[in-house]
């Protein structure tokens, strides 16, 4: 039987119950797809318990339309959760989760900000604050993140590693359709058509032969190229599709072999 939690307290309580037990969790915003359920599944299968929250968490959102229009399904994320054998759900509502509004945050200083931290101002700082509070809600022995998002786990990792919180961070590889799209909740706000030239992204950053012939593959099937980069042996790229702003990235070894 899965348990939901609207109420932090009442989380908060049932979390002293299950003190000394292991417990796994997978963070998530909902409009839950196959990536999500593939990181739940790894979850159940390393862990007694297992915890996930759905919350759309707006201190990282720098463009008020693109929270507004974020994909919300919390009945049918609830069945698939169940389905998978998720023992505890946390929906905390946002006046829970920031009591006294967006006050304390954490902050990346010093190094120059590179791709989405540069191109959506305040995100990494609202990812960061909102995984603190939720590590913290939750107190787990595994959290479990996607390569999908891959800035935002390295991220994560630091966070860990530079405030002692003792939860091990494990990696998940990107779950894809059939054509290489990654699976995301924002694909859903594709039309058809969008959906099929979305597979170019991935397409891009694995044959190209170098990020400036990525750009212009994307640019050739309309998409509005934000960045694409290479880092920590990866090639990273965002773009707009039908206004749609995708990410995604490949591991060395899937494009140095297609080049
Ligand atoms: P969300 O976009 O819902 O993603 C939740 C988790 O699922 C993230 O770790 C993300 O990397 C992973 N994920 C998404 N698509 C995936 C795919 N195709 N394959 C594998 N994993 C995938 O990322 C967030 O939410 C938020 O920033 C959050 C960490 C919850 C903080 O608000």
């Amino acid at each position: 039987m899965t348990r939901v939690w609207c109420s932090v307290t009442d989380w908060q309580n049932r979390r002293r119950a299950l003190q000394g037990r292991g417990i796994g969790f997978v963070p998530t915003m909902g409009a839950l797809h196959r990536g999500h359920a593939s990181l739940v599944e790894r979850c159940r299968a390393e862990n007694e318990v297992v915890v996930a929250s759905i919350f759309v968490n707006p201190s990282q959102f720098n463009d008020p339309k693109d929270l507004e229009r974020y994909p919300r399904t919390l009945e049918s994320d609830l069945t698939l959760l169940e389905g998978l054998g998720t023992d505890e759900v946390l929906v905390p509502n946002a006046s829970e989760l920031y009591p006294n509004g967006y006050r304390l945050r954490v902050e990346p200083v010093g190094d120059a900000p590179v791709m989405e931290a540069a191109l959506r101002p305040g995100h990494m700082q609202g990812v960061m604050t909102v995984v603190l509070k939720l590590l913290g809600m939750v107190r787990p022995d595994r959290a479990y993140f996607g390569e999908k998002d891959y800035q935002q786990l390295t991220v994560v990792m630091s966070l860990v590693r530079e405030f002692f919180i003792p939860t091990e961070i494990v990696p998940c590889p990107t779950v894809r359709e059939a054509t290489g799209l990654a699976e995301s909740s924002r694909n859903r706000l594709l039309s058809p058509e969008g959906k099929e030239k979305a597979a170019w992204l991935f397409r891009a950053l694995t044959t190209a032969a170098n990020p400036a012939e990525a750009r212009s593959i994307l640019q050739a099937q309309d998409f509005v190229v934000e960045y694409v980069e290479e880092r920590w042996g990866r090639r990273l790229a965002a773009a707009y599709l039908e206004g749609v702003r995708l990410i995604d990235n490949a591991g060395e070894a899937e494009y140095v072999t297609r080049s």
